[in-house]
């Protein structure tokens, strides 16, 4: 791919010779994966009766397969995912004016990225991921604060994954690129593929430019 990243004014960054397939353009505008600063995503779901449900997490990795994140499995969408596995993914890429939007499936992720996800992530999400409970979320805050500084003093060597640590891959049928720019419109870059299967990098890709 030959890149004409251009300054299209302001803080925005443009190109116009789009690759056939989204990896190029991923690799550009998301940190490497062991970079410990994760960008932050409106992950949406969808309830069992069929409402929209939103929050943020973070994006833990992406790789040739798609899009991880990572939770407990007694969380609401872990439930949701589980009956209706069609997934969307935000991201707003801060102040490049970028945004990636995601549709696509959630598979359960497999023990070998839930290990390599559990020792990336920061001591201080590995010990929320064993304190996270609603037991504990329901104590006062002086008792939250003891149970916490309790539980740190017990793991002096720190702490493995527990049973509740759980994550997906979201395979994706659209990626979309938003471009801001402070001397032009907006546009978008959308590749949609018609089913959620093979690797990101290959030819089954329509790319497609839309308006902002
Ligand atoms: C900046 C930020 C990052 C977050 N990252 C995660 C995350 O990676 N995994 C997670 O399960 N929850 C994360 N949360 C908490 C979720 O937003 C949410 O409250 C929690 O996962 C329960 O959601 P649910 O009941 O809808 O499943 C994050 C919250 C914020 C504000």
């Amino acid at each position: 791919m030959t890149s004409e990243w251009q300054r299209g004014g302001g803080d925005t960054v443009v190109r116009d010779d789009w690759p056939e397939e989204p990896t190029p353009v991923l690799r550009e505008w998301l940190p490497d994966n062991e970079d410990p600063a994760r960008p932050t995503m409106v992950v949406a779901t969808v309830d069992e009766t069929g409402a929209p449900d939103g929050r943020t997490q973070l994006l833990t990795a992406w790789d040739a397969s798609g899009f991880y994140l990572h939770s407990d499995d007694r969380a609401r969408k872990v439930t949701q995912l589980a009956h209706e596995p069609r997934i969307s993914l935000t991201m707003h890429l801060g102040a490049d004016a970028h945004q990636i939007t995601v549709q696509g499936v959630a598979d359960p992720a497999d023990a070998e990225e839930l290990e390599w996800a559990f020792a990336h992530r920061s001591p201080y999400l590995q010990q929320l991921a064993w304190q996270n409970t609603v037991e504990f979320a329901r104590l006062p805050r002086l008792d939250r604060v003891k149970a916490w500084e309790d539980f740190q003093a017990d793991h002096p060597d720190g702490f493995t994954a527990p049973p509740t640590w759980t994550g997906h891959l979201v395979r994706p049928t659209r990626i979309t690129f938003w471009v801001g720019s402070t001397v032009t419109a907006s546009r978008r870059v959308e590749y949609t593929r018609s089913v959620p299967l093979g690797p990101l990098a290959d030819s089954s890709w329509t790319v497609t430019q839309l308006a902002g």
